[in-house]
């Protein structure tokens, strides 16, 4: 068991289970919460129950589902005893009330009841999610410090596809992890947190760098990477910007991320983001892009010539970070390469003056790397060459995270003897 999940032990979780058809899955999630070792305990919206039953619920929590106020303060009791208070599927009625502080059922009393900020992973129609009122009510509960996990791209149960799609089990199980394991550290031990009051930024995903309205230069980065490692630096206690280009992946909790699509978006957000202590470059920046973009879709020829699309160079965001004038402290830059691995990845660190650099061999066959959930690194450094095996990018995460609050442990040790 790793120390994520044995934050999950003997813990106390909420579950509120709001109508939809993603209510299925918070059956799944009920086990994976027990089998980390939790006490669960459920209500059940009268949408809920629409698609799964009071039964099989109170059969996997192995507590009687709570369904509406009985009267004995249910709603004062319930929020008082959990420890986490966990919202899967949230519908977007439930998202209203509670950004509006309507308290018309056991489910809505018990978070207006409750000043413990809960995990919401909504689901809903894709045309919902992206309405207006939702997006100002999300933004609202954020304000009130609720954290936001998915949604995730994909097909609809109503046989649309879009954003809707409610987290997986596993990675809202990981969010209550991270959720935990920052509010079960004593808020009078600050420095237990090994980079607790640290800063970082991180990029993640691909850049997309438009050719016209529908045509863009791109590649296969899903963000898996860099957004594992925005989520382990905010568990070890930073205070952690992600900068994403287009991925489908959810936003990872407790993390500020800022969304852009080509490199001269990330460019800039990365720079608003300045001052901070880390900065660790795993986003595949566009090398190019279109010199020029067309305002409408370029149309094959008559003759079947193709057009001449000229490139300009984009901004190389980890070397203008390393050459700054708000430097970070600590540069990490990541080395795709196909071939030479080391010795194209040492030749990186040293060209664009980053601290650390992680190497890793990209390609279409053996090792794809991009998208995968696993990656074979190779930590290299003004002064070590470390092989750290193949594992899961979550890993590798935590790994680099470890070296990271060793790095600054060590640097303060030295500072003081100075
Ligand atoms: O997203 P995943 O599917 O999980 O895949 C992970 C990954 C393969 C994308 C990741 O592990 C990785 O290797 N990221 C860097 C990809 C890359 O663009 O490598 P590069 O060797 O071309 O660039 C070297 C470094 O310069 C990188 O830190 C890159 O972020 C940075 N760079 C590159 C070009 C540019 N214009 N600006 C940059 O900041």
């Amino acid at each position: 068991m790793n120390t994520m999940t044995q934050t999950l032990e003997n813990k106390s979780i909420l579950l509120v289970i709001s109508g939809g058809i993603a209510a299925y899955k918070s059956l799944e999630l009920i086990r994976l919460l027990k089998k980390a070792g939790c006490t669960v305990r459920c209500i059940l919206t009268k949408g809920g129950q629409q698609f799964v039953t009071p039964l099989s619920v109170s059969a996997l929590c192995e507590h009687e589902v709570l369904t509406e106020d009985t009267y004995k303060m249910d709603h004062i009791h319930l929020s008082r005893a959990a420890d986490a208070i966990l919202i899967a599927p949230a519908s977007a009625d439930l998202l209203a009330k509670m950004a509006n502080g309507l308290a018309d059922d056991l489910a809505t009393a018990t978070l207006l009841a409750s000043d413990k900020p809960a995990l919401i992973a909504p689901a809903m129609n894709h045309k919902m999610w992206s309405h207006p009122a939702t997006q100002t009510n999300i933004e609202k509960l954020k304000s009130y410090g609720h954290q936001i996990i998915g949604p995730e791209e994909g097909d609809m149960a109503c046989g649309e596809h879009g954003i809707g799609r409610m987290s997986e089990p596993s990675e809202i199980l990981r969010g209550i992890e991270e959720q935990i394991h920052r509010s079960s550290l004593p808020p009078f031990l600050p420095s237990s947190l090994p980079l607790q009051g640290r800063t970082a930024l991180v990029t993640s995903g691909p850049t997309y760098e438009p050719l016209d309205p529908v045509r863009f230069i791109g590649n296969r980065s899903s963000g898996k990477q860099g957004h594992a490692i925005a989520a382990a630096l905010a568990a070890h206690g930073a205070s952690v910007t992600l900068i994403t280009g287009p991925v489908t992946l959810p936003d990872p909790a407790g993390v500020t991320t800022i969304h852009v699509e080509t490199a001269a978006e990330m460019l800039t957000a990365c720079e608003k983001a300045l001052p901070v202590d880390i900065a660790v470059c795993a986003a595949a920046v566009a090398d190019w892009s279109p010199a020029e973009q067309q305002d409408h879709k370029i149309k094959k020829r008559k003759r079947g010539n193709p057009p001449d699309i000229a490139l300009k160079e984009n901004p190389d965001i980890l070397k203008i970070l390393s050459n700054h004038k708000n430097r970070p402290a600590l540069v990490v830059g990541f080395a795709a390469e196909t071939k030479n691995l080391i010795e194209n990845a040492n030749e990186k660190r040293t060209r664009k003056n980053c601290d650390w650099i992680l190497a890793n061999i990209v390609g279409q066959t053996t090792q794809k790397t991009f998208g995968e959930d696993r990656n074979h690194v190779y930590l290299i450094t003004a002064s070590t060459n470390e092989d750290w095996q193949p594992m899961s990018k979550h890993a590798i995460a935590t790994r680099l995270t470890e070296e990271i609050a060793n790095y600054f442990e060590t640097k303060a040790i030295q500072d003081a003897a100075e």
